[in-house]
């Protein structure tokens, strides 16, 4: 495709073999082209700032790879996301009392619960990336953090309208403009303040399982503007992904009563009371819930397509690929083709346990990308969106009466309307 106004000529791939063949030949520095928005924010309208350091998102070339180089290793250990699952569990406890409190007397959630589970998502990456409770499930949610909370809900509406409608922003400041900076800037000096404060609390600790992820990054680095951009780079990105992916869950299960019961049979044997807290070694042996999970991604992607900005010609498919074209990888179509995944238009988590024979693409469903761009959260995602999933099937079974609901792209791949699930009480 090309000629499209302020775009490169773009290739759009559908076959998983030639996905594999580009990815496995990866470059040392994969250049992803995305969000030109933050671009201009950091390396234009903040670059006093960014210069020397700008974090990953709309970062390329040495300048990433330096600052990947310095978090790959603490933020992509499963073993250091496994340190953070008492400090999740405490964050999916406050999203099901505030589910208790929120429901009618139908026992429904109110319309905009993907909000609600935005405030989940927030509340959970800042437990695990700054140590910091912010109450957002709380009634009386503390002004600042209401201030955080509502920077972080005008960063995904107005990116989306940024990213995906005309670029007037270009040219001149727009209201939606204005407010998607003074969000950034709201949310950034957030990330600082904690990092500060992390920096403090540092001085006097060694490495112990109780360092929040920030202060890990700061006992290695010593750097704290580092762990503040990295902050800002998981706020980012790390909130409406993962309550995407949370609400194309439940509303999975909610619409497979059958699925859902295996799942709650599973629950029961291996986790502790919902009073008790979760160990990580509760979520090892709950396969039916990470193929539940996988099965969601696979049909629902959150992030729709991935790409590459390709920096040498290449040859894909017999043809030849010039420098600079941008090569779109349609994740969300091929795990919907039945050539990958047969029966690809029917939810069954079965096929992702290992017993189920039937032999699978590895690059046919890739949710959180791959190579040495992946999605560098993806430890921290998997974890709590299982957590929060496991704990709400154990306490609830889920219903939900209305019409089908499409899926729209906002900018995340999410349920489109009304999110209307009854909780009912499971004792
Ligand atoms: C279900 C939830 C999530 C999904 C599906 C997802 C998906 C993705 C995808 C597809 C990419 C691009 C990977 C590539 O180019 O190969 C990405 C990048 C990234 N993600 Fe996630 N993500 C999720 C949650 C998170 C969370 C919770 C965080 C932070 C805590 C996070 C942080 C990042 C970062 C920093 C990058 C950029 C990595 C780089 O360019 O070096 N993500 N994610």
């Amino acid at each position: 495709m090309s000629g499209l106004l302020g775009r490169p000529d773009m290739v759009f791939v559908y076959d998983a073999d030639e996905i594999e063949k580009i990815f496995r030949q990866e470059e040392k520095m994969p250049f992803r082209p995305s969000m030109p928005s933050l671009n201009y924010y950091k390396h234009v309208l903040r670059k006093d700032f960014f210069e020397d350091c700008a974090g990953v998102i709309a970062v390329h070339g040495e300048s990433w790879y330096t600052f990947r180089s310095k978090v790959q290793q603490v933020m992509l250990q499963p073993r250091t996301a496994r340190m953070y699952t008492g400090a999740i569990d405490e964050a999916s406890s406050a999203f099901l009392k505030r589910v208790s409190k929120i429901r009618d007397e139908n026992k429904e959630v109110p319309a905009n619960f993907l909000n609600e589970i935005h405030k989940w998502s927030l509340e959970s990456i800042a437990r695990v990336a700054l140590d910091v409770r912010l109450g957002c499930l709380d009634d009386d949610a503390h002004v600042e953090t209401q201030e955080l909370i509502d920077a972080v809900i005008v960063f995904f509406k107005n990116v989306g309208v940024l990213e995906l409608k005309l670029p007037f922003w270009r040219f001149f400041n727009t209201p939606t403009w204005n407010d998607y900076v003074n969000a950034l800037d709201t949310i950034f000096s957030f990330a600082t303040k904690y990092t500060s404060l992390a920096l403090s609390r540092v001085k006097d600790l060694s490495n112990n399982e109780e360092l929040s992820l920030l202060e890990r990054i700061l006992l290695q680095e010593k750097d704290t503007k580092l762990a503040s951009v990295l902050a800002l780079d998981l706020f980012l990105v790390g909130i409406d992904t993962t309550s995407s992916s949370v609400a194309s869950v439940l509303y999975q299960l909610a619409q497979h009563p059958d699925k859902q019961q295996v799942l709650y049979e599973e629950l029961s044997k291996n986790l502790p009371k919902i009073d008790e807290s979760l160990q990580a070694h509760h979520l090892d042996h709950l396969r039916y819930l990470r193929a539940c999970i996988k099965e969601t991604l696979r049909m629902f992607p959150v992030v729709i397509g991935n790409g590459r900005c390709m920096t040498k010609d290449t040859v894909i498919s017999g043809y030849r690929v010039p420098s600079g074209v941008q090569v779109v990888f349609q994740h969300y179509v091929i795990s919907n083709t039945d050539k990958y995944f047969p029966k690809s238009g029917e939810f069954l988590p079965e096929r992702w346990l290992c017993d189920h024979n039937a032999p699978r693409h590895a690059f046919a469903s890739l949710p959180f990308g791959y190579g040495r761009r992946m999605c560098l959260g993806r430890r921290f995602a998997e974890l709590e969106i299982a957590i929060v999933i496991a704990r709400i099937i154990q306490s609830y079974k889920l219903e939900y009466h209305y019409e089908n609901l499409d899926y729209y792209i906002n900018p995340m791949y999410t349920p489109n309307g009304p999110l209307k699930l009854r909780f009912v009480e499971r004792n």
